[in-house]
């Protein structure tokens, strides 16, 4: 009777194929970084690392200390849910020390979102600066409160 024999060149296959799986395992559990899935599909000491880092902005409430008129003018008008360093750029060293002042904010960051833009939602009030008042937005908008003017 004829017994089964694995033809060589099969065996060179699957001995090459086990080669190659098994170098691959032996290299992901070297490169694999130790925390990695502790808590999804990332490393999970890159949590501890990102949060460590100093926080670039120093927010809205930092402000209130000594700008509170500024923060409640804000509130109550179509400004409201904008950051006040959106428009004055990072604040955090002025909050520690006022003498450094922040950027000067010119009035050309408005057309940054008021610039008419298909791509921007209907809901967001937007013009054609050239076909619109004038450049300089501040002479007829306040800028902490847009509705009102000056
Ligand atoms: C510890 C107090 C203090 C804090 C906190 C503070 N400021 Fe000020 N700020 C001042 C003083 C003092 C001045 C200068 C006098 C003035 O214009 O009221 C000033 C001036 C400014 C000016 C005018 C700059 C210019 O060129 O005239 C802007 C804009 C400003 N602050 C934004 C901010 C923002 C945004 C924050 C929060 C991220 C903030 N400030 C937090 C005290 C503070
Ligand atoms: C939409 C952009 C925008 C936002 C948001 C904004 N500001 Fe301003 N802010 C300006 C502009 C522009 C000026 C300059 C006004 C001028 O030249 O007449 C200014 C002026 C100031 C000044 C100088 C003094 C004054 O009253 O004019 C301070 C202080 C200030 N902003 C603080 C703040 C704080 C605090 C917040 C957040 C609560 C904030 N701003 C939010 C655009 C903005
Ligand atoms: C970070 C984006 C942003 C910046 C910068 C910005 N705005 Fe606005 N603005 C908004 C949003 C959001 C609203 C609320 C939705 C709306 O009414 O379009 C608004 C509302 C307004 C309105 C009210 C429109 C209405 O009749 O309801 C005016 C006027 C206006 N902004 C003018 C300005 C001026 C002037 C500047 C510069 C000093 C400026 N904006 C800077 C986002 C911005
Ligand atoms: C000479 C005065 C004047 C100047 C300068 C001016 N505006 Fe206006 N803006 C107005 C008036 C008045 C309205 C009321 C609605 C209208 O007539 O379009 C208005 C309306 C708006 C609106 C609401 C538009 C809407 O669909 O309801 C936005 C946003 C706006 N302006 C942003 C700006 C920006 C950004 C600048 C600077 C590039 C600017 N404006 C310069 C007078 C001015």
């Amino acid at each position: 009777m004829h017994r089964f024999k694995l033809p060589p060149q099969i065996l060179r296959l699957i001995l090459v194929a086990m080669a190659i799986v098994g170098s691959y395992l032996v290299a992901r559990s070297f490169l694999v970084p130790p925390s990695f899935g502790e808590y999804g599909w990332y490393r999970g000491d890159a949590l501890k690392l990102i949060a460590a880092r100093d926080p670039v902005f120093a927010g809205k409430q930092a402000c209130d200390e000594c700008h509170s008129d500024i923060l409640h003018k804000l509130a109550k008008d179509a400004h409201k849910t904008l950051s006040c360093e959106g428009c004055h750029g990072v604040s955090r060293e002025h909050c520690d020390n006022p003498d450094i002042l922040p950027v000067k904010a010119t009035g050309s960051h408005c057309i940054r979102c008021h610039e008419a833009n298909l791509a921007r939602p209907a809901w967001l009030k937007q013009i054609v600066v050239k076909d619109h008042y004038g450049p300089k937005c501040t002479e007829c908008h306040l800028p902490h409160q847009p509705t009102q003017s000056p």
